[in-house]
């Protein structure tokens, strides 16, 4: 019988920098507790078998297919693509758990994709980096399953752990390890309201970015100067959607320094323009999430966000430590929809 090969990776909560890294921004992504794990068994036959206790049904796929739109699809993807890095001949057996809510924005889909290249990896006891293999996850999700997603999401899952933070240059992949601000935690909540990449609204944006792309003749929207863009002449809807990138990338900047200086009231401030740059240039907020976010900041936390793609999932509240059983009792009784899920704190 073939051996298993297990690895993990986290799931992921952004703590500041929203549509930046498809737009040569930074982004401050932290790892969290929660998760999927996966045993992967390579097989000779090029079929890709997966049984999971979180899905209904296991899946027996081949290599060959093409995405199909269900769960199975980043397995398929990613077998497909350990396969074109040399790191298996053929098919797999996978098992998976999670703990990640899927349609969260939490990053469940990178996460597995990435365990597996983990597991594939091992197997093959290849020497390849992790940044190569986030750069391969990213590859699996825009090509194979066609999210034209950006590369936070695969790097914060390939290389940051639970207990700090991780500022990353989405342009050259420089990264650094920030540690999260002291008698603080970063509480993640999920709205209640699910959202998937592939629904197109997330694909919507990015088009509206490439047009303000090619208006400045620039991949790097984040890179220009606000100012700049006001004076540009461009349409409102790619003018508001260009100036959120700019003063995004300006505010995460601003957020890592705070970081490395322990400031966590200037962390808090800027958390809360992140969300009204989302809501009021990028649009991509729901009326839902704005209250959990004003009662989140109303009972307490010095800022709060919506975190990851929009349209739904999770916000981000910076609370103070011996406060969080009070405030977060207090924000779901007011919002019974919505449900607890981690807090990234320092380690
Ligand atoms: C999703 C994508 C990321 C990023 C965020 C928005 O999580 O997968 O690449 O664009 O949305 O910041």
């Amino acid at each position: 019988m073939s051996k298993a090969f297990t690895a993990r990776a986290p799931g992921r909560v952004n703590l500041i920098g929203e549509h930046t890294d498809y737009n040569g921004g930074w982004v401050l992504p932290a790892a969290l507790s929660v998760g999927i794990e996966v045993s992967l068994t390579p097989r000779a036959d090029s079929a890709v078998t997966v049984s999971s206790l979180n899905y209904a049904a296991p899946a027996m796929r081949e290599l060959t297919e093409d995405a199909v739109g269900d769960w199975s699809d980043p397995c398929v993807g990613a077998i497909c693509e350990a396969n074109s890095l040399g790191l298996l001949e053929g098919g797999a057996s996978l098992d998976v758990s999670s703990t990640i809510p899927e349609g969260s924005g939490l990053s469940s889909s990178a996460a597995l994709i990435v365990a597996i290249l983990k597991a594939a990896r091992q197997a093959a006891g290849s020497d390849l980096s992790d940044v190569d293999l986030a750069i391969a996850a990213r590859r699996v999700e825009n090509e194979y399953m066609g999210v034209p997603c950006g590369i936070m999401d695969q790097m914060a899952v390939a290389l940051a752990s639970p207990g700090s933070a991780m500022a990353l240059d989405t342009k050259s992949l420089d990264w650094e390890i920030l540690p999260l601000p002291a008698g603080h935690e970063m509480v993640v909540v999920h709205s209640g309201l699910t959202r998937k990449l592939t629904e197109g609204r997330y694909g919507e944006r990015k088009a509206e970015c490439d047009a303000a792309k090619r208006h400045f003749g620039t991949e790097d929207l984040c890179l220009l100067d606000p100012g700049e863009i006001e004076a540009a002449g461009l349409d409102d809807v790619p003018k508001r959607r260009a100036l959120h990138c700019a003063t995004e990338h300006q505010r995460t900047l601003a957020a890592a320094k705070a970081l490395r200086d322990g400031d966590v009231a200037a962390l808090g401030r800027l958390m809360n323009e992140s969300h009204a740059s989302m809501r009021d240039l990028f649009e991509m907020s729901l009326p839902e999430i704005d209250d959990l976010v004003a009662t989140s900041v109303g009972l307490g936390a010095l800022g709060a966000r919506l975190t990851g793609g929009g349209f739904g999932g999770c916000i981000v509240a910076c609370v103070p430590a011996n406060e969080r059983g009070v405030w977060l009792a207090e924000l779901l009784k007011r919002h019974p929809q919505a449900r607890f899920i981690d807090a990234a704190r320092p380690s």
